[in-house]
């Protein structure tokens, strides 16, 4: 049995990724989250005590986390700050999280000689033309956009430059969008499903053209550990799940499965910078560690995501009226 460090495991990824870990594993899970507005505790409801500790604090706290590394083998890295909007409205959580909380948990990686993966996006790679053949690879170019992107590709290279300078056993995943249960409710396709739930029109930016390439949380969760089990050091994986999707694509069929005409929504204030098409061409991890993903069906996997919501009401409501205001204040 080994001993799993987590950083953000109460956000949707880490604690979908703890769900994942202890049924999968007989690891013994340590979490070690804020709690800011994106964390929730009650999204690691239900799981044996026994395979988990959780410790409330953050990452950027040098003294708590060099506690916690003393007492780990490996650790895998979601904290963050997450949201492109709140990016745009206020960068500097991100700049303290992402960045000086990336460095203070490779300093403790050198310190303790952790193995230590770094969970990241295809965000900071830029964007991608409409008609572009080529998608992301291992290869392609860091150009973020935004300010969100611009911390994740920081921290990224900050991994990079910790593994060739100071020799630490690091990996890195790039994954693209996520869907699925315990994602908050200002994202994409939680907020278009929560809204009809309530009545509320989807809200879809600009005209709506803008392509993500739509991945299962599950599935991101088994390519992590496919990566921390088999990955080289050192070494960057893509992870995605062949899911392109247009915006408008995604909010017609929600309202197609939820019940609804598959054309009532409305088109709003579009985000700044906005970035048109993401696509992960991921074929180093399906070749060099034989990693495939179970959600081949993007439709079957937003309809249990529409029916986790609708039963997890109580999960979710707190957030809502907040991200709500927060984008009507907008214009979105
Ligand atoms: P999230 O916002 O749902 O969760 C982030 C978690 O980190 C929260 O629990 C929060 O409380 C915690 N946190 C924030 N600041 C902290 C700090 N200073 N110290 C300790 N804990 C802190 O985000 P997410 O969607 O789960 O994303 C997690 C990671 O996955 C990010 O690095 C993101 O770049 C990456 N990622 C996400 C997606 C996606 O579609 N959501 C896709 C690819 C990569
Ligand atoms: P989001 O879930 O914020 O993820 P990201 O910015 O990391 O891709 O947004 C996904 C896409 O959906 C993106 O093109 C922005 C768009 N979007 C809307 O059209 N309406 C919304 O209400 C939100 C939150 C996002």
């Amino acid at each position: 049995m080994g001993r799993l460090l987590v950083t953000g495991g109460a956000g949707f990824i880490g604690s979908n990724f703890i769900r994942h870990v202890v049924n999968q594993t007989d690891h013994h899970v340590t979490v070690i989250d804020a709690l800011t507005y994106a964390g929730n505790r009650d999204s690691l409801a239900g799981l044996d005590e026994d395979r988990l500790t959780f410790v409330r604090g953050d990452i950027t706290d040098a003294a708590l986390v060099d506690r916690l590394f003393a007492d780990t083998d490996a650790v895998v890295h979601c904290a963050a700050e997450s949201h492109n909007d709140n990016a745009l409205d206020d960068p500097r959580p991100f700049l303290h999280t992402n960045i000086v909380g990336t460095y203070t948990l490779l300093e403790a990686a050198r310190r303790h000689g952790r193995r230590f993966h770094h969970i990241s996006t295809d965000e900071v790679f830029g964007d991608l033309a409409f008609d572009a053949s080529e998608r992301f690879t291992e290869r392609t170019p860091y150009n973020p956009s935004s300010p969100y992107a611009a911390t994740k590709a920081g921290s990224d290279l900050l991994v990079r430059a910790w593994v060739r300078s100071f020799g630490v056993r690091a990996t890195i995943s790039n994954c693209s969008n996520n869907y699925g249960p315990y994602q908050h409710v200002e994202k994409f396709i939680p907020r278009q499903i929560t809204n009809v739930i309530r009545g509320i029109r989807p809200k879809v930016y600009g005209r709506g053209e803008n392509i993500r390439d739509w991945i299962h949380v599950d599935d991101h969760s088994s390519a992590v550990l496919t990566i921390l089990d088999g990955g080289r050091i050192g070494e960057t994986y893509m992870i995605g799940a062949d899911g392109e999707r247009s915006n408008t694509e995604v909010v017609e069929l929600i309202l197609e499965l939820m019940g609804h005409r598959s054309d009532a929504y409305d088109h709003v204030t579009d985000r700044a910078g906005h970035d048109l098409r993401y696509a992960i061409d991921g074929t180093k991890l399906r070749t060099e560690l034989g990693w495939s993903p179970r959600y081949g069906d993007f439709e079957s996997g937003l309809a249990d995501t529409i029916r986790w919501y609708r039963e997890n009401e109580s999960w979710w409501a707190e957030s809502k009226d907040a991200v709500e205001a927060f984008y009507a204040a907008r214009g979105q």
